[in-house]
């Protein structure tokens, strides 16, 4: 075992001395052709002999108390077996965070749609049928559905200085509300399960993002110790945060198996998805900027409001980044909770900052243009040279060099903003700019590495790989470290059989669990250096040979038919905690807007980013071309609509529900700007999954301004609220 708690910068560059140019090289992933031929195998697709379907019912009510269900029918139906209704099954998707993360089970039913039974049948088709036959008795109540009008609790805040009297004082200042509509996590994969029960030991084939506190989750609303539970789940179609706890179709998979004595497999339809996983709070966000005659901050105001169930913790945390974004003295920043009854709200692609940063961004757009100078240049001169309310400096920050670069490759026309500058034909051409940030997180991983006689290598640990690059990154920071290509290692993940990994959520996967993979293979070579009888690190190891002063000796040789195993086990320590760590961008969009109908579409867009170490330079692009496209849907389309008299969703499927797709999509440009943060991690990489979304919907608003003159502060900024 290899153990750091890191409690200071970790200034080690082992990964440097290897010499092998692998680590940042922009590989394929290794998964990729099992992945578009099919072959990968997914949740749903497991084949199970004697394996049952479950299909679960929902009610249409936002509160129902005294719950009956008649199921004489359905139970008539041919091919059906079982109806299953257990408080257990119809509980909320958890957050999945915690390490003890307990599992509520429902006491009533609290949001539409809510799952209140599962149907068994020998077909998908029979369980289909029969889960409509069921008849539902019970208690309708109101409950609150606006959280206009709803009770509100303040969740999060900090205060510092006068932030009124410096409003008063400015020499201009911004003052401005915004409101942004929920977001789906829409994973493109819908949540299923398949479940075995041999009478001692569950093993279930799901689709989740973080293993390790999945299985607690499960064995918890099961009532089995978690050694009881095995979780698989080596290939995933996307999370988003969906899948970052268990949800219903887990729990009622894994029940009726336990019950039945036979597999049982459970996919949530689409429409399921939406209405029962969790969503993002839509926010009401009021933001005011103080600054002087030249535009530096005195005072700086983001207060929000977002909704969540009674009784759930979760709050998106729409302030997160304005803690430390930007300068002011005088600071006022407030979250505020109401309590509606919507499906639980949660995680959901980098909660917070995907609706907190573009908002303070459009307030920076109408500072600058007040000012009179370039919103780059606002940004600028309002850096904070450290934690502007808490008393510690950044630990690695490329904001300045992502604005600049950005603006370069954009070709960025610094000038205050002038609306109609440009028309061609019936569409307004107008650019736009935003800083980005997100907070950077790293959590506890292990995972094993051992370096097998024949001189390739395994890696192992039940880390997910959500789409995003795991196992080429994870092979490639062992290919590394061993002076083996990657394509000598074999990654294994999403077992829970497996080391405990990270899991996949807050964009910490990479840096937490490839901090894992680095400190077991110097585990490794500390291993070998001892065999050679010399100091650790006193070698190199490149191409399958060991080389020292002295001699060589190829791998192979030096293994002598004997495996080398070694844990890698990452904790994190007060190095984050004693700096700012984050992730950095700037995004830059020019858009055409129609004058005649008020359609924005984006016409190219470029964002840089601050990540840290680049640990592979294609899936680091794709992870924020990802995000970019989520910034254009963010910005003109997506939004969850609830009907304000009975509250269901009524927008619950991907026709409905517009998330951008190819039409929708330019050429996006994404910079990497290298830079090493040894107090981010081991490996001195930050997050970089979410970043890609956070304020760049700003860019996007702020360009439909300097095209068309609307400033509009509804968000989706559909054509209704443009023209
Ligand atoms: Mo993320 S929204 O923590 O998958």
């Amino acid at each position: 075992m290899n153990h750091c708690k890191q409690d200071a910068p970790d200034e080690r560059n082992v990964l440097d001395t290897t010499g092998q140019g692998v680590i940042g090289a922009p590989l394929p992933r290794p998964e990729s052709l099992l992945k578009v031929t099919g072959a990968a195998t997914y949740a749903s697709e497991y084949e199970a002999e004697g394996c049952l379907e479950g299909v679960l019912a929902t009610l249409p009510a936002v509160r129902a108390r005294n719950l009956t269900i008649d199921d004489s029918k359905a139970m008539a139906m041919p091919g059906v077996v079982a109806v299953i209704s257990d408080k257990r099954m119809t509980g909320r998707a958890a957050q999945g965070m915690a390490d003890e993360a307990p599992f509520q089970p429902a006491q009533e039913v609290c949001y539409w749609g809510q799952p209140v039974a599962l149907v068994v049948a020998e077909t998908f088709e029979q369980a289909r049928d029969a889960a409509k036959h069921l008849v539902f008795d019970y208690d309708a109540e109101d409950a609150p559905l606006d959280p206009e009008a709803a009770e509100t609790e303040t969740d999060d805040s900090t205060t510092q200085g006068d932030l009124a009297h410096a409003m008063a004082e400015a020499a201009h200042s911004v003052d401005v509300t915004f409101t942004t509509e929920g977001h789906a996590s829409a994973a493109m994969e819908p949540h299923a399960a398949m479940a075995q029960w041999d009478g001692n030991k569950l093993t279930v084939h799901a689709s989740l993002q973080m293993l390790k506190f999945n299985r607690n989750e499960l064995a918890d609303a099961l009532g089995l110790e978690k050694e009881q539970v095995h979780l698989l789940s080596p290939f995933v179609g996307g999370g988003f945060g969906s899948k970052l706890g268990i949800s219903q179709e887990c729990v009622a998979a894994s029940l009726a198996a336990m019950q039945l004595e036979r597999p049982v497999r459970v996919v949530m339809s689409r429409q399921q998805v939406f209405q029962t996983i969790m969503r993002r709070s839509e926010t009401h966000q009021r933001v005011r900027l103080a600054a002087d005659a030249e535009g530096k901050l005195t005072g700086f105001g983001h207060e929000a409001r977002v909704s969540n169930l009674p009784g759930e913790d979760f709050a998106e945390p729409v302030i997160q980044s304005s803690e430390f974004l930007y300068a002011g003295e005088n600071r006022l920043l407030r979250l505020d909770l109401a309590r509606v009854h919507r499906m639980t709200a949660g995680s959901v692609r980098a909660p917070g900052e995907a609706v907190g940063v573009q908002t303070v961004e459009q307030a920076m757009d109408m500072l600058a243009e007040k000012v009179g100078i370039d919103p780059v240049e606002l940004r600028l001169r309002n850096i904070p040279e450290t934690h502007p309310s808490e008393d510690k400096p950044f630990s690695s920050r490329k904001l300045a060099e992502c604005l600049r670069e950005g603006a370069k490759a954009f070709g960025w026309e610094a000038r205050p903003r002038a609306p109609r500058h440009t028309c061609e034909g019936e569409w307004w051409i107008g650019t736009g700019m935003a800083s980005g940030a997100r907070v950077h997180a790293v959590e506890e991983a292990k995972a094993r590495v051992t370096l097998q006689p024949d001189g390739t290598a395994l890696v192992e640990s039940d880390m997910t790989d959500i789409g995003t690059g795991t196992y080429a990154i994870l092979g490639q920071i062992a290919g590394e470290m061993l002076g083996l290509s990657p394509d000598d290692i074999e990654v294994r993940l999403g077992d829970t059989d497996l080391p405990p990994g990270s899991g996949s959520g807050g964009s910490f996967g990479a840096p937490s669990c490839g901090s894992a993979v680095f400190l077991a293979c110097e585990g490794l070579r500390d291993d070998l250096a001892k065999r050679l009888g010399i100091a650790a690190g006193d070698f190199t190891l490149k191409d399958g040979t060991v080389k020292w002063d002295g001699g060589e000796k190829s791998l192979v040789d030096l293994l002598d038919s004997k495996p080398l195993e070694q844990v890698g086990h990452f904790e994190p320590g007060k190095s984050t905690e004693e700096m700012a760590v984050s992730s950095f961008g700037a995004f830059f969009a020019e858009v055409a807007v129609n004058r005649w109908t008020g359609e924005t579409r984006v016409r190219r867009m470029t964002g840089a980013f601050g990540i840290g170490r680049v640990l592979n330079a294609r899936t680091a692009r794709s992870q924020c071309l990802g995000g970019m496209t989520w910034c254009i849907g963010n910005a003109l389309t997506e939004s969850l609509l609830f009907d304000p008299v009975d509250g269901h969703l009524v927008n619950c499927d991907l026709a409905e529900y517009h998330v951008p797709v190819h039409r929708d999509v330019p050429d996006l440009e994404v910079l990497l700007l290298e830079e090493r943060d040894a107090a981010a991690s081991p490996i001195q990489a930050k997050g970089v999954g979410e970043l890609g979304l956070c304020g760049g919907a700003g860019a996007i608003a702020n360009a439909i301004y300097d095209a068309c003159g609307a400033r509009v502060f509804a968000y989706p900024m559909s054509p209704d609220k443009v023209l």
